[in-house]
């Protein structure tokens, strides 16, 4: 999964490149490269391992001309990260140069042909073999556009792609399928981006191409294509977010930020859904009849890590509110499992990039069976949006340190809200019951600021009596079970301890054997109707020398009496506490990991957006 980045206009593109490919870094960041097209149409490639500071360092003083250009910040999936694998790559000849965001399938296949014919390779990256296909295209097909889709034709696999052309000095073509690809638009050029956040600084008006378009841009014309290389017109979208509020806003890592960005986040993602009037809810992108809603008999969600999780909870609240079965897969197990599907199936994708490939797989094997697919997700005009029957956004704002913090208490949030809209659909939710959990949601954004105002100092401070210890244990019961799972992902993709998180009914089928003082245990013990048996669960920890950090409601002195350290939320009714329990442990994470020294938005291994498999 990479980014990629490409100018054409009135301005020198090396400097636009490089900012563009910063904002893009998120995305992948083991190598990185620019390639530029003078007014002769020659181009110059500069590329090198490592993050976008090396390719900085590499062009400085380089006086790179050219107002044409493409660039790419790179996740390896073919060929490990290398000056030689950065893109852009080049044909034979140097004339065609292309960045491509995707897996090519089938690039070995092509390869091999290629090679025959006799190109030379110079990478082991599946991106090069598109320049050479390109080069013998360009051969018979002298239109750059015709011939760049007439080669993507030959590709399998998936593809965001940035084309220049030493004969077609001015021109970028961008064409993709199943990566993402915007384009910006602005008077003093045009821009392609595989994210918004790249062109903001220049503009607020983006196009999203879809799967199977086009585009050819100069730098005072955008004409997009359709498969059929009909010239369509599309919708200039108007994006709210400001350069700013993408960057840091003074915070020391995108994560801290996004952590206290979650009490505007969970209003945003309420707000003008809940009717107070008759606790009702509705949604702006997204509506069933109660007819349509009538012949679904059985619900899925699916989704990957962070969202997963928070399909766990979502499973609590929709068997709840509805009274019908809801499955929850992992959605790289959920599209080979051949799950019972049909037109009587609702299938529910949570993503907050909208881009998952394992989710986006999963929701396209559920449409293809009959099934209503809904997809929670917080990218306008992603590609999940696009395909899925019905969309509910959340509203998070974009999400850029790599630990999934604020998309998920607003994917939370808009489950809530579908649980009180299916439930009032289909007439199994009492109005009390609505209005209670519409009110108490109203309510939460609040509680999440007195949480951060009064908790966070302490949060800090007990994570420097554990961030030297290597294995974690989380564990909670019910509706925070899945915050368990939730509290140990945060803690291992950011800090690199090993953490596992459990239903704390099982300690006593296993894991209290791992119970020592060296492995310190994260224990949910909020007010709710387990409260006692989370209660005996840490006191047998104790009794077995454990170190217990409790997350308990304020007021509780029960706790305090068992656990070594105390965190504190504020009171809340038990089937709304994981938004309110995913704080601390997002909390507890950010700070052993800054202690750690590690790099928090950016954790070795991992993207923003998983777009392969
Ligand atoms: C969460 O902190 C991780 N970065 C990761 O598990 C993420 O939740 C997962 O890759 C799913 O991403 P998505 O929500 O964009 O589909």
């Amino acid at each position: 999964m990479c980014g990629i980045a490409g100018y054409v206009g009135k301005k020198q593109a090396a400097a636009i490149l490089i900012d563009s490919l910063k904002r893009l870094e998120y995305r992948g960041y083991d190598s990185a490269g620019i390639a530029i097209a003078g007014d002769n149409g020659k181009i110059t490639r500069k590329r090198c391992k490592g993050k976008i500071s090396n390719l900085e360092k590499l062009i400085r003083g380089k006086n790179l001309k050219g107002t044409t250009a493409v660039g790419h910040t790179r996740w390896a999936t073919h060929g490990c990260p290398s000056d030689e694998n950065a893109h852009p790559h080049a044909d034979c000849s140097g004339r065609t140069v292309i960045v491509h965001n995707g897996i090519i399938e089938n690039h070995a296949s092509l390869r091999s042909a290629l090679s025959a014919a006799g190109h030379k390779f110079n990478s082991e990256t599946d991106t090069e073999v598109i320049a050479h296909l390109l080069e013998d295209v360009l051969k018979s097909e002298k239109d750059f556009l015709k011939a760049v889709t007439s080669a993507a034709s030959k590709l399998e696999g998936s593809y965001a792609l940035g084309i220049i052309n030493s004969d077609n000095p001015g021109e970028l073509i961008a064409v993709r399928k199943d990566s993402p690809l915007v384009i910006g638009l602005s008077a003093d050029g045009n821009f392609i981006a595989s994210d918004v956040p790249a062109v903001l600084p220049y503009t607020k008006e983006v196009i999203y191409l879809e799967d199977g378009q086009s585009a050819r841009i100069k730098k005072d014309s955008v004409e997009v294509f359709d498969s059929s290389l009909k010239k369509i017109k599309k919708k200039i979208s108007k994006i709210t977010w400001d350069p700013v509020t993408a960057e840091k806003q003074g915070y020391r890592h995108f994560m801290l930020k996004e952590i206290h960005e979650q009490q505007r986040a969970v209003q945003e993602t309420l707000l003008g859904r809940i009717n107070r009037g008759d606790s009702s809810v509705s949604f702006e992108d997204f509506n069933l009849t109660a007819k349509d809603f009538k012949k679904y008999k059985k619900i899925f969600m699916t989704a990957c890590g962070t969202a997963y999780h928070a399909c766990l909870v979502g499973k609590f609240l929709l068997e709840d509110g509805l009274k019908i079965p809801c499955e929850v897969d992992i959605a790289s197990e959920f599209r080979y499992r051949n799950p019972p599907i049909d037109d009587t199936t609702l299938v529910i994708t949570v993503s907050q990039s909208g881009e998952t490939a394992d989710t986006l797989a999963a929701m396209r094997e559920a449409a293809s069976k009959g099934a209503y697919t809904l997809t929670i997700c917080n990218v306008l005009g992603s590609t999940m949006t696009r395909e899925a029957d019905g969309v509910i956004y959340t509203h998070a704002g974009p999400e850029i340190g790599v630990a999934s913090t604020k998309a998920f208490t607003c994917q939370l949030a808009a489950l809530y809200l579908l649980t009180v809209y299916f439930g009032r659909l289909r007439g199994s939710m009492p109005v009390k019951q609505a209005r209670e959990m519409t009110e108490g949601l109203l309510k939460l954004p609040l509680k999440i600021k007195k949480f951060l105002d009064e908790q966070e100092q302490a949060t800090e401070k007990i994570s420097h009596n554990y961030f030297k210890k290597n294995d974690f244990l989380y564990i909670g019961r019910h509706v925070n079970y899945p915050l368990a799972l939730e509290g140990a992902l945060k803690l291992k993709e950011t800090s690199y301890i090993h953490a596992e998180g459990y239903p704390s009914g099982e300690m006593k089928h296993g894991p209290i054997a791992l119970v020592d003082e060296e492995m310190p245990i994260v224990a949910i013990v909020n007010k709710s109707f387990v409260y006692e048996k989370m209660l005996s669960n840490i006191q047998e920890i104790k009794a077995r020398g454990g170190k217990i950090i409790a997350i308990a409601t304020e007021g509780d002195t029960e706790t305090a009496k068992i656990a070594d350290d105390v965190i504190y939320i504020p009171e809340v009714p038990e089937i709304l506490s994981p938004i309110l329990t995913s704080i601390p442990v997002q909390l507890l994470a950010y700070y052993i990991s800054l202690l750690r020294g590690c790099d928090i938005d950016q954790p070795r291994n991992l993207a923003k957006s998983v777009t392969v498999e």
